[in-house]
This record gives structure tokens, C-alpha cells and sequence, in this order.
């Protein structure tokens, strides 16, 4: 492994900023979900958010792999205490189970599951939420802890916590084994075959297979892209674990499924910032729709997971070209700068504003993933394949090379200034061969220049390749000249994105009807907060004349003065640089004649629906749901790709129910249908759509659907009568179904006010 320290700059900050939220976190209260579940008291309370939900420990498996990960680069000693402790403590509660069990919530569902009879649906299995994809966090924080600080304890730890999960899924049959797979699982797959590696014994690589989820993965390996409407997150980790699985056993059909996989996520599905997904989903291929909930960051991990795997079969520089892009334009941005906070969806919707979690209770997913991220940013500047040093990223640091007495020093203060240096600062006579990447971006051809002589040098697979023998003083230079170009939108060719090589720049909106506090518990809190107006840029100026640089240091960039009605100026500056105001990734630009006829209907009419909305589900959708304290009995879901939206019913005497907030003043229940839903056949039956609408358990309104507006959606509203909603903080509202009847499918339940 190369030892790599960051030594100044923007991500050396941001490192130190990520450093400072792991020390502020406490593992005796990171630890207590796992007393709790071995059924012993903990030493401190359990922190909030998601760590007091059926996730938790999740959030300590997260910490281990970034302290250990911090840990190797940094060297900080109270990272590698409170490794050592945390470490010493799981293994003092597992020696509590009798087989190895340890995590942050109680076993049952995996007894459950462990008798081959198990209920199992996207997000739960075994009753509780997503078991696997929170058990895997504390499986990869213990290889990380082993792989990055030795720890052999770690080791002994994640070896029992393997076996017990092994003699469990032994009694599964293969169809059973699939079926528990249809729950998100995170990466389970991948840390079997982490498993194997760390200990020879095939049993953990025929487990790491049979985790490979066959309904995915089969039309991926295809080039079958079924991707539109699943959860993006859920799918990205099967396909990590399939590149490791792939680097072990050279099987094609698995190579294969990353290759197009990857590309289908990367070319089709995301956004300008390198990120993906609406509401945690895959939209159909080729769209990019705007929107609050959009660009989860967990996915954008795991996307630059993948693309850093890729690399180590093919080394082409456009893998470091997606890293990079997210790396700057998400991964960087999406970190408070000062409370080190991080953000979970980042909005896309123009005129939102980033929204962090705090150190008590939140603990997303993407919390957990964000305390990664700044401990990951050594990881990929450099890479060593056989005595190939490959320069990928451009930051500022020291590499000392694998079974080669020889370090580097690469010295830059990239994006701000566009020279590179990489200097031998320790090492004589040693043959090495460094292959610099030239990104896409670049604005003109790179050359390298070698103790100032320039090299005539070709370039291959994009990257720029110096074979010599290096001595202590040798230097390599090299200008990474940046130019701004245009992004468009793939949904409507007028949305437009200005970057500045490989920069996203960002419209500085400021603060108007700004929130209070951005930092919060609860992710979900400003998913109604009014919009501001984003007047579109009118002019029929070429696009890239639009912006001039007003200031170099800090790239920060002018529009001309076109800003629609106004006529005002726009200030542009690295999305990763805003934080705490209001922003637009993508912002209209109109030509004169095209603004004659734009209007702001659409516009209107969105923030009249948020400031009117109080609170609002999407059936189907994971987060949603959960968030909404889903109740499910006999109930299905599903996605309709024409409208690109999912779906829950229920039959045969189920219900389905969620938890909405309320507000003291009339109400009307506005619930979404598909109009083309009419009688519907199960086992053979006919069922009618009849069922009747509760709100805390009181009958609103009988419904039945018959097909009235086939291909659409349609909305209904239901007066909510007063004493059903006064004094109260929540409503359950509740669709059941009869005997031999269905209630749905439901697209949406919105409460207005
Ligand atoms: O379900 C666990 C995680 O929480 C998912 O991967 C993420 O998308 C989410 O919301
Ligand atoms: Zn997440």
C-alpha cells in the first residue's frame, strides 16, 4: 500500500475538518446500540437520528473505517486509541453471543431469516430495517482497522462475526438465498470476498458468490439496462463486491455487468456534479431532472469506489475523470467547511441550499459515508501498478512508493493555480516509469518538462508516461490549463451548467428566506421550504461569453448583466466553495427571442405546492417510507417507467400506513392515483380497486378505481373534517383494502394546508 499524506490545500482543510468531527464523536455512545442488543446497559446513552432507529451501529462501522482510514495518513494517536478501544469493546460483546454475533440491533430478524421462512420486502427482512446493509458497516470497519492499522484483534473479531453469518446462511437454499436478497444488503458480497482474502478459505468466497444478486446482475452482464426506477443505493454496493469478485476469479459475466453498469450510472443517469439519483432512485436513462431530494451522497462513494476499482484492470484516465468531477463538484462540497457537517441529498432544484447533519442526531447513511469521504482523499492522487506510478489527482502531497526506497513530492495549489510539481524528495538510481493523467477538461495539449527540459512525451490510455531513473532533486512540471466550458442539462438543452475545468461553478443566491440553521437532525426538514425566483440569463451572446473571472484567486466568476427581469449580474463561484446560502447549479439561459414566450407559470405554481404542502409521501420510495413510519400488511410495491413513478397497494384485507405531520388549520388529504388502475387479476381472481381511506382510524372516503384517465396521473382531495385533525402533531392515514379487494396503487399522499 502507498503511504500517502496530504501536506496543504483544499483537501489537506477539508481533512482536518473531517479529522476534528471524528474526534468530537464519542464511541461509548457509538457503541451503545451493541450493548443494548447483547441486552446489556450501556456506559453512555445512544446518540439520536438513525442510531436510536433499527440501523443503528451502523454509524460505528462507518467511524472504523474512517479512523482507521485517517488513521494510515494522518497518524493521529487519539484515532488509534479510540480504534483500539472500540475494537476491544465489540470483541468483549461478541464473546456475550455464543456464535459470534455482534452489532447494533438484536438478532431476531437473522434467526428469522436463518429458518429458510422469513419475510422479506426492498427494506426490511426478518421485520427489521435493511439488517444486512447495516451489519455489513461494522464487517468493513473491522477489515479497514486490520488493512489499515494492523490491529489483529480486528481480525479475530470480523473472522467470527464471518463464521457466524456463514453457518447461518449454510441451511439457506439458493432460491431462499435470492430471496433474502431482494432487501437491501449493502456490500455484502464484497466483504466475503475480503474474507477470502484474508484468510485463504473458500467457504467465504462461495458465500461472497452467493451474495451476487442474480436479477440484477444478469441483465447488466447482458447490457440490459433495467436500472429506471430501483434504488440507486441499494444497487451501486452488489456491483462493487461484482468488480472485487471479478478481480478474484477473472469470471467475464461479472466484469462485464460493472463495465455496463458503470457506464449506464456515470453517462446517462448523472448529474453535473458527478452524482446520481431523485429520491434515492434511477430515473430512466438519458434524464437528469431537477429536484430537491436529489444526488445522494452515499452514492457518489460508492460511485468513486467503483470507478478507483475499474482502474486497477483498466488503466484509462477517464475513470479519474469521473472520480475527479466528483470529488470537487460533491464529494468536497458536500462537507460544512466549519461545523463539519455533511450533507445527504444535495439539491439540484436552482435556488435550494445545502442541508448538513449535526453531531447528535442525525446519523444518516450519508453521515456515515461523509465521515469517510475527507479521511478517503489520499487514497487516489497516486497509484502504483507493478513500477508504474500513475498521478491521477492533483493535491498537494507526499507518496512514498511500495518495495521502492523512493518518495515524491507533489506540490500545487490546483484549481488556483494551474502548475504541477512532482519532485523526488527522497530515493537515487531507482527505474520507474510515472504516467501523469491529462483529464478531459484540459484546454489545450499538456506538456510535462523534466528538470525543465521539456520531454516530447505521447499520450496513452490519456495519460502522459516518464520512464527514467530517478534521483533525489529530479523534478517533473507540468500546467493543467483550465478553460470554462458549457454543461447542458440532458432534460432540456436550456438548463445550463458553467464549469472551469473540472470546477462546477455555482450562481451565489445569498440568503433570502433562508432557514434559521442549515445544520439539522432530521434530513427531511426544509423538504417543503419555499423556493426562491431564479430569473434565466436572456441573451443571445455565445454561451461561453457569459461569464468573465473577477477574481482569480478565489475563481470567482461574473455573469453579464442578463439576469431576466432585473437585468442584474449573476456571481459564479466553485460549488464547493458555497455553503450556507442559496445556490444554482443549472440556470436558464434564454435567447431574446425564447424569453418573449417564457413564463413562470411552472415555477409558480411548484412553490404555491411547497409552501401549501405540510407534509408528503411517495409510496414505493425506501426513504420516504421509512421516514413516514411505513405500516405494511399484505402490501405490494412497484415502479411505472412511463411516469417514472412507484407505487404501494395492498389486498386481501391489508393496509398500508403512514405517519404525516399536521398543522393547525383545515386540511385536505390529496392522494395521487394512476388513471388507467382499474379491476386487477390476483391468483386467478379478479380483484376490484375498492378500499376505503383512514385517517387515525376513522373512514375519510370509499374509493373505486375504474380506469378514468388511462395513461396519467390523476389527483383527488379529501377534506379532512376538523376534529379529526385539532391539537394534533401527526396523522396516521391508512389505505385498506377488503376481502378479495385492493387499495391502490398509490403514487402519492400529499397533506395541504
Ligand atoms: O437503507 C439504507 C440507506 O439509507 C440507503 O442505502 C440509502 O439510500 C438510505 O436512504
Ligand atoms: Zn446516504
Amino acid at each position: 500500500m502507498l503511504d500517502v499524506t496530504l501536506t496543504e490545500g483544499i483537501f489537506k482543510k477539508s481533512e482536518a475538518t473531517g479529522l476534528t468531527f471524528l474526534l468530537d464523536l464519542d464511541i461509548d455512545r457509538l457503541i451503545a446500540p451493541c450493548y443494548i442488543a447483547a441486552g446489556l446497559k450501556p456506559k453512555k446513552p445512544r446518540y439520536g437520528g438513525w442510531e436510536s432507529m433499527e440501523i443503528a451501529g451502523h454509524s460505528l462501522g462507518h467511524y472504523l473505517s474512517a479512523a482507521s482510514i485517517m488513521y494510515k495518513t494522518t497518524k493521529h494517536p487519539v484515532l488509534k486509541e479510540r480504534i483500539d478501544y472500540a475494537i476491544m469493546e465489540l470483541s468483549d460483546l461478541q464473546a456475550q453471543s455464543e456464535d459470534g454475533y455482534v452489532s447494533g440491533f438484536k438478532r431476531d430478524c437473522f434467526d428469522e431469516v436463518f429458518t429458510g421462512e422469513f419475510r422479506v420486502a426492498p427494506f426490511s427482512l426478518g421485520g427489521s430495517w435493511v439488517p444486512w446493509y447495516s451489519i455489513h458497516k461494522i464487517y468493513q470497519g473491522l477489515i479497514d482497522v486490520y488493512h489499515f492499522t494492523g490491529l489483529m484483534l480486528a481480525k479475530k473479531v470480523v473472522y467470527r462475526l464471518a463464521n457466524w453469518a456463514e453457518r447461518g446462511l449454510k441451511k439457506l437454499s439458493d432460491a431462499s438465498f435470492q430471496r433474502m436478497l431482494i432487501c437491501e444488503f449493502g456490500g455484502m458480497n464484497e466483504v466475503f470476498a475480503d474474507m477470502y482474502l484474508l484468510t485463504n478459505e473458500v467457504r467465504f468466497l462461495e458465500l461472497a458468490e452467493r451474495f451476487q444478486h442474480q436479477i440484477i446482475l444478469e441483465p447488466l452482464s447482458k447490457g440490459i439496462d433495467d436500472l429506471a426506477g430501483k434504488h440507486a443505493n441499494t444497487q451501486i454496493p452488489k456491483l462493487i463486491g461484482t468488480a472485487k469478485l471479478y478481480q478474484i476469479t477473472k469470471k467475464e459475466r461479472y466484469k462485464k455487468s460493472v463495465m455496463f453498469f458503470y457506464r449506464e450510472v456515470m453517462d446517462h443517469r448523472s448529474y453535473v456534479i458527478g452524482g446520481n439519483s431523485i429520491g434515492e432512485h434511477f430515473g430512466p436513462s438519458g434524464t437528469e431532472p431537477l429536484g430537491i431530494l436529489t444526488t445522494e451522497t452515499c452514492n457518489t462513494y460508492n460511485m468513486m469506489k467503483l470507478s478507483a476499482m475499474i482502474f486497477e484492470w483498466d488503466q484509462q484516465s477517464q475513470y479519474y475523470d469521473d472520480y475527479e468531477r466528483a470529488l470537487y463538484n460533491h464529494i468536497l462540497a458536500s462537507q460544512d467547511p466549519i461545523s463539519g457537517g455533511k450533507t445527504y441529498f444535495v439539491a439540484t432544484e436552482p435556488g435550494h441550499f445545502k442541508v448538513y447533519c449535526d453531531k447528535e442526531d442525525s446519523f444518516w447513511c450519508c453521515t456515515g459515508t461523509g465521515m469517510e469521504n475527507p479521511a478517503r482523499y489520499w487514497t487516489d492522487i497516486f497509484k502504483q501498478i507493478d513500477d508504474t506510478l500513475y498521478v491521477n489527482l492533483f493535491i498537494s502531497a507526499r507518496v512514498t512508493l511500495e518495495e521502492a526506497a523512493i518518495q515524491f513530492q507533489q506540490t500545487t495549489a490546483f484549481p488556483f493555480d494551474e502548475t504541477v510539481r512532482l519532485s523526488v524528495s527522497s530515493g537515487n538510481g531507482i527505474k520507474l516509469t510515472v504516467k501523469v493523467r491529462q483529464p478531459a477538461w484540459i484546454s489545450e495539449p499538456m506538456t510535462v518538462a523534466v528538470n525543465n527540459q521539456v520531454v516530447s512525451s505521447s499520450i496513452e490510455a490519456g495519460y502522459i508516461t516518464i520512464k527514467r531513473t530517478w534521483y533525489e532533486g529530479d523534478e517533473l512540471t507540468w500546467r493543467l490549463p483550465q478553460s470554462l466550458h458549457i454543461y447542458h442539462n440532458k432534460d432540456a438543452k436550456e438548463k445550463v451548467a458553467f464549469m472551469y475545468g473540472p470546477l462546477v461553478l455555482a450562481a451565489a443566491l445569498g440568503k433570502e428566506q433562508y432557514p434559521e440553521t442549515d445544520i439539522v437532525g432530521d434530513h427531511q426538514i426544509y423538504n417543503h421550504h419555499p423556493l426562491i425566483h431564479v430569473p434565466p440569463l436572456i441573451t443571445d451572446e455565445p454561451l461561453i461569453d457569459i461569464l468573465t473571472c473577477m477574481d482569480e484567486e478565489t475563481l470567482t466568476f461574473r455573469s453579464l448583466p442578463v439576469v431576466g427581469e432585473t437585468g442584474e449580474c449573476y456571481t459564479f463561484k466553485p460549488f464547493f466553495m458555497i455553503h450556507h446560502e442559496r445556490y444554482a447549479l443549472y440556470v436558464d439561459v434564454l435567447s431574446e427571442e425564447a424569453a418573449r414566450t417564457y413564463t413562470r407559470e411552472a415555477e409558480e405554481l411548484k412553490q404555491l405546492l411547497l409552501l401549501k404542502t405540510v407534509d408528503y409521501v411517495t409510496p414505493g420510495e425506501q426513504q420516504p417510507e421509512t421516514d413516514h413510519h411505513l405500516v405494511e400488511v399484505h402490501s405490494r410495491m412497484g415502479y411505472v417507467p412511463s411516469v417514472d413513478r412507484h407505487w404501494r397497494d395492498a389486498y386481501d384485507h391489508g393496509y398500508f400506513s403512514y405517519r404525516l405531520k399536521t398543522a393547525a388549520t383545515p386540511l385536505l388529504l390529496r392522494v395521487t392515483y394512476f388513471g388507467g388502475d382499474d379491476n386487477v387479476y390476483i391468483n386467478d381472481v379478479m380483484y376490484p380497486r375498492l378500499f376505503d381511506i383512514l385517517v387515525d382510524g376513522i373512514s375519510i372516503q370509499t374509493v373505486h378505481l375504474q380506469s378514468e384517465a388511462p395513461g396519467e396521473l390523476v389527483e383527488r382531495d379529501y377534506v379532512l373534517p376538523e376534529q379529526l385533525t385539532k391539537g394534533k402533531q401527526h396523522l396516521e392515514v391508512t389505505f385498506q383494502s377488503r376481502k378479495q379487494t385492493v387499495a391502490g396503487g398509490i403514487y402519492g399522499v400529499r397533506l395541504l394546508k
